[in-house]
């Protein structure tokens, strides 16, 4: 999330050990890397959105991957209308119109082109906001763990709440049950 990654590999081993297929929610994760690795890949299908605040933006839609050709084969008519891969004028299997226009994946796919640019640029950034926040008593960096390291953005937690400050976390609310 926000460019701090599940332990992607990790989950994949106790998944194939559970027989289970893991599917990565990658949503905002496009370029992030684990140990060297492309976060939606660790399992069998990568899922990424393309929402308008994503790094690859396409207004809405998104798009999924995987290395598995007859999963691939399965994922199409879900969102053709149950089309099967080979075309045809009506669905034969359960499918949605989950279809992104050409228009806006062509949009994408010019975005991609630069995603290595811009996450670099990014990083760059990073490094400046860390450096600058450091100088600033009470804030502290979230901290970046070995192996996640190219992420996309970065948390600054803030000190303890500060009092009368007119909010409150909502489960310490006595109105809240
Ligand atoms: C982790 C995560 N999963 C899923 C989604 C949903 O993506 P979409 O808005 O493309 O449906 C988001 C959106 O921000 C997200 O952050």
């Amino acid at each position: 999330m926000w460019g701090y990654p599940a332990d992607g590999p990790e989950l994949a081993q106790a998944c194939r050990a559970w027989g289970v297929p893991l599917v990565e929610d990658a949503a905002q994760a496009h370029g992030t890397t684990l140990f060297g690795r492309y976060v939606g890949t660790h399992g069998a299908i990568g899922t990424f959105s393309t929402h308008a605040r994503k790094l690859i933006c396409t207004g809405e839609g998104g798009f999924c991957l995987t290395d598995d050709p007859a999963l691939a084969d399965r994922l199409r008519p879900l969102r053709n209308l149950g089309k099967p891969p080979s075309g045809g004028e009506f669905g034969t299997g359960f499918g949605l119109n989950y279809k992104l226009p050409a228009l806006a994946a062509a949009l994408g796919r010019v975005q991609l082109s630069r995603l290595n640019s811009r996450l670099a640029r990014r990083s760059l950034i990073l490094e400046k906001l860390t450096a600058m926040a450091s100088e600033i008593s009470g804030l502290e960096p979230f901290p970046i763990s070995r192996g996640r390291d190219r992420v996309q953005c970065a948390a600054l937690p803030l000190p303890a709440p500060v009092p009368d400050a007119g909010t409150r976390p909502l489960h310490t609310d006595p109105a809240v049950p």
